[in-house]
């Protein structure tokens, strides 16, 4: 049986091993996280979801500080269409993010940055092309687009230096999604370098319906995609993600004729992934059923996690003059559940929210837990220690696991190791 060190991604004449650890946002995906997959020869991915935010984390700067004192008159007020972000200030978080990973970076392997077309920031063209502007300006590898349609994203950029030199892809969903991407860009004669195919077991948003995604399997939309590629003799790279959680899985995806494999969940619990120890071990002490597919985030994306997250049903106040970075027209679909639900519950001191969360704040603090569908195998994936924790992992020590094994198994680490 092969094993996925037999294969490996070309892009032009560079090699690498061909995994890719997914961006997982708000600061997930960290930059350590990206850096060690470059640094064994794989694909890193840091995510540029609320960007101005995680700058301040990371570097001090103080642009969420800043942002919610101009528009402090406004909490109160439910039309948010006066936040403005400034795309200004937005490419320079986004330098200083992509230029840090970019000279940290040690090895033969890639940084991609993932670009959550959802992130609307009431004004959806002007951030992102600040936000994929600053990103090659700052010397990223790649960008992978997710979240979106990604129809008119190419063209925002097309006149960078850099457009036909980075490495360009986008996720998606079906054969025909891919069609569309396809047929819109015709013009600007520059293809996808890769496309990523993310099925339905995959953590974050979900490109299918939270009732029928069960109904769909990666294995069926990837070999769509690829007798597509055959039929219009395209050549681009397939990437499959989404479920792929032992390095045999992923070698038999290989097998079938994708360049490389995307993958997350078994990262959520490394020492280098951003999450809080607590958190770590929330995922892997989660069952099957404590795993759900809900409609709580304000995208209009499902999106995969564990139950008992708490963000689920909370009633915060919006917080838009600090985030906002789901604004479309002065809107987003949890200020208007809240809303609703203050008029139902005026006596209550605290409202329930049920059918939204606010995304932004609950996704910065890490509590929305969102996680693969096999997120309550990865105990099986590490030791249980004497005081019924389990064991983080190194990076390196998954990376290596997907690498090389074969028949189904998982390497578990040393223990106390
Ligand atoms: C915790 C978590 C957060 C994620 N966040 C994002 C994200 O911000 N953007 C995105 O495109 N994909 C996101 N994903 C999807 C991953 O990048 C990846 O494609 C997918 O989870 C691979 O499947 P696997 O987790 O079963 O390995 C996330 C996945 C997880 C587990």
């Amino acid at each position: 049986m092969k094993r996925v060190d037999d294969f490996r991604l070309k892009f032009g004449n560079k090699e690498l091993v061909p995994i890719v650890i997914g961006g997982m946002g708000v600061d997930i995906s960290t930059a350590e996280l990206a850096l060690e997959a470059a640094r064994l020869g794989g694909i890193g991915t840091i995510s540029d979801a609320m960007i101005l935010d995680v700058s301040d984390k990371l570097f001090g700067t103080d642009y969420t500080k800043q942002k919610a004192r101009l528009y402090r008159s406004n909490i109160s007020n439910f039309d948010k269409s006066g936040i403005v972000f400034d795309p200004n200030l937005i490419a320079d978080a986004t330098r200083r993010q992509v230029k840090a990973v970019m000279e940290a970076k040690r090895g033969e392997g890639m940084v991609f940055t993932n670009c959550m077309e959802k992130l609307t920031m009431n004004a959806p063209k002007e951030t992102l092309r600040a936000r994929l502007t600053a990103a090659l300006d700052a010397g990223i590898d790649g960008i992978t687009l997710s979240a979106g349609l990604h129809q008119g994203s190419f063209k925002l950029i097309e006149e960078h230096p850099r457009f036909r030199d980075a490495k360009l892809g986008i996720i998606v969903s079906s054969v025909r999604a891919l069609q569309i991407f396809l047929r819109k860009n015709a013009r600007l004669s520059r293809l996808p370098d890769f496309v990523v195919v993310e099925g339905p077991l995959a953590g974050g948003h979900l490109g299918f319906g939270a009732e029928d995604w069960s109904k769909y399997d990666l294995a069926t939309i990837v070999e769509e995609v690829l007798q597509f590629m055959k039929a219009e003799n395209l050549a681009i790279p397939v990437i499959a993600a989404g479920g792929i959680f032992t390095g045999s899985d992923a070698a038999s995806f290989l097998e079938r004729g994708v360049s490389a494999v995307q993958v997350a969940t078994r990262f959520t619990v490394a020492n280098e992934c951003g999450l809080p120890a607590n958190v770590k071990q929330e995922f892997f002490k989660a069952s099957e059923n404590d795993i759900e597919v809900n409609t709580i985030s304000p995208t209009g994306y499902p999106m995969r996690m564990l139950k008992n997250s708490p963000a689920t049903c909370s009633g915060i106040r919006p917080n838009c003059e600090p985030y906002g970075y789901l604004l479309e027209d002065g809107k987003c679909s949890y200020i208007a559940s809240y809303e609703r639900e203050l008029k139902l519950q005026p006596d209550e001191r605290k409202v329930f929210v049920k059918d939204k969360t606010c995304l932004c704040t609950y996704m910065r603090n890490y509590n929305v837990w969102t996680c693969g569908h096999y997120t309550y195998r990865l105990k099986d994936t590490t030791n249980k220690l004497p005081d019924g924790s389990y064991q983080p992992l190194s990076a390196e020590h998954i990376f290596r696991d997907y690498q090389y094994s074969t028949d189904g198994q998982i390497m578990l680490p040393k223990l106390g190791f």
